[in-house]
């Protein structure tokens, strides 16, 4: 195997895995010899997930974890110990989006929402993730922002702010663990074809989006998952801190 994509034998766990991004990079990871715990508040998709991966012979996990919920987070990253004694690579993937709305129209409960999942989900899975990392003296840590998180995204207030902490997390963790040998860094997609985007807009709605974008189409999941690999590459060993952007030229 090509070492740049060598993860024989890392210990990875991945939240929000029961679709899109997660279950994509999951399937990738445990193709070139990771071991998995995979974690969505929807349990019955992620085991669908963890049994086809196990059919190729992998060693994979399956598990609930509402990643709004600190034990829960904890109990993910207490799982991979117990099995595979150690964590290796966090992914903290899930995340939910909300309703385009003007900015005057969001209210309470979204920015709750957003702030619970989006944000707190993200410093729960890290901070357990760091703790057993900082046993270790090393591992990786991947956060899934957006270019929402990289400048305003109109009708999507509660969401921008959400991937903007996001990014404040990843610094920062950065900053404090560099020394350490925990890698933190941020992927920042534009609009790409996952469930989130695919069960709310039309084919109609798509190619309005993807004018946005000087590539004029949305991302694939497998472009988004290509780059989160290298990322994550144990021949990657000296970005940290760092929010890439994946988004057919929009920052550009
Ligand atoms: P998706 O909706 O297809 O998958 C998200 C997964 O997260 C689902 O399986 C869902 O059940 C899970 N989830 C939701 N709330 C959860 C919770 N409280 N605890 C645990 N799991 C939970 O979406 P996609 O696109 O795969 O999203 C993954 C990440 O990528 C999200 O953070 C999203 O904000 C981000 N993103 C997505 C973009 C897109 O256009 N698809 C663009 C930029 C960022």
């Amino acid at each position: 195997m090509d070492p740049l994509l060598d993860f024989t034998g890392k210990v990875a766990v991945i939240t929000g895995a029961a679709q899109g991004f997660g279950k994509l990079l999951a399937e990738e990871l445990a193709k070139r010899g990771a071991k998995l715990v995979i974690s969505d508040i929807n349990e019955a998709g992620v085991n669908k997930v963890a049994d086809d991966i196990a059919s190729s012979g992998a060693d994979v996990i399956a598990m609930k974890c509402d990643v709004s919920k600190d034990a829960s987070c904890k109990a993910m990253v207490e799982t991979a110990i117990k099995h595979f004694g150690r964590v290796d690579i966090g992914v903290n993937n899930a995340g939910i989006a909300h309703e385009f709305k003007p900015f005057h129209e969001i209210d309470e409960s979204i920015m709750d929402s957003q702030f619970a999942v989006n944000v707190k989900g993200v410093q729960f899975g890290m901070r357990h993730q760091i703790q057993q990392m900082l046993k270790q003296g090393q591992g990786a840590i991947l956060n899934v922002s957006s270019m929402a998180g990289l400048g305003g995204a109109a009708r999507g207030s509660a969401y921008s702010m959400a991937k903007h902490a996001v990014i404040g997390l990843t610094k920062t963790g950065a900053v404090e663990y560099g020394r350490d040998n925990i890698r933190i860094n941020a992927i920042c997609p534009f609009f790409t074809l996952t469930p989130m985007v695919t069960n709310f807009a039309d084919e109609e709605k798509q190619k309005k989006m993807a004018r946005g974008a000087p590539m004029n189409r949305l991302g694939e999941p497998k472009e988004i998952v290509a780059v989160m690999l290298m990322m994550l590459s144990p021949a990657n060993t000296y970005m940290t801190g760092q929010c890439i952007a994946v988004d057919g030229g929009v920052s550009a």
